[in-house]
């Protein structure tokens, strides 16, 4: 896969994509990163990059110029390569479809992404209209540019690509893959300052193991994110178990609410 990150910072990227499995990934050739610097594509003395926003107001809007030119000079370059057809242009921006595992997996099909790192107070409108293929936000809270965003998406989409982690297994067993929270882990030693990992995982026994993870998925998910449960993709007993563990809240919260009697 190919990623190009167009910046006002790109310096911004360099320490991460220089450690761990981005770099690893890189070194492998699993993925390339070009990062480009948007005032490389100003063409005035002082390389301007921002102006007043028309109509007034506080702060300043990216023009729109440099970035079309940034993003059709990478466009132009690919285009020269085989198999370039779809391309798709990403505006990191608040205002954008939020980020979750799902776009991760969508994003990681493409050959080819192009992330636009937003700044200052705005960008000019035409981008998101004429140029961006799609608007990222990473939630729901303002950042000061696009570049931390760009890391997360980065981040997200190239532990999906095929040979980046070491066992390729683990990113399916992740968090949020199935919808569900993850299971908990525990490594040695089976007692660490009197707290012991659960008897079932020094079993040997991985019907059972298998079992008891599955549930806690369940029990974990219901407890801290009830939003992702979906009954409906559940297996008979784990509906079960959803159904058993949501009465006996319900039944411990009536008795917390109850009037004590007279
Ligand atoms: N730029 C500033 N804040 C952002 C956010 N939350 N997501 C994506 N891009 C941003």
């Amino acid at each position: 896969m190919r990623i190009d990150v167009l910046s006002l910072f790109p310096q911004m990227f360099e320490v991460p994509f220089s450690f761990g499995i981005f770099k690893r990934a890189i070194d492998q050739k699993l993925v390339s990163i070009h990062l480009h610097n948007i005032r490389d594509y100003t063409h005035d003395k002082h390389h301007t990059v921002d102006d007043y926003p028309y109509g007034g107001g506080s702060g300043m809007v990216l023009k729109p110029e440099p970035i079309f030119e940034a993003v059709e000079a990478i466009k132009d370059e690919v285009h020269a390569e085989a198999g370039a057809a779809e391309l798709p242009s990403i505006l990191l921006t608040p205002q954008g479809r939020l980020f979750n595992q799902q776009i991760a997996q969508e994003l990681s099909q493409y050959r080819h992404l192009i992330l636009i790192c937003g700044h200052y107070e705005g960008i000019d409108e035409r981008v998101r209209e004429h140029l961006a293929t799609d608007e990222i936000s990473i939630g729901d809270y303002v950042l000061t540019g696009g570049e931390l965003p760009a890391l997360v998406v980065i981040d997200a989409v190239i532990r999906l690509l095929p040979g980046v982690l070491g066992a390729e297994f683990s990113a399916r067993e992740d968090s949020h893959v199935d919808g569900l929270l993850e299971y908990p882990q525990y490594t040695r030693p089976a007692v660490f300052r009197g707290w012991a990992v659960p008897e079932v995982l020094l079993s040997g026994n991985h019907a059972q193991i298998s079992r008891w993870r599955r549930e806690q998925i369940i029990r974990r998910t219901l407890e801290r994110r009830p939003d992702l449960i979906k009954m409906e993709e559940l297996e008979p007993e784990e509906r079960q178990l959803v159904k058993q563990l949501t009465s006996s809240v319900k039944k411990s919260q009536s008795s917390v609410n109850k009037e004590p009697e007279e």
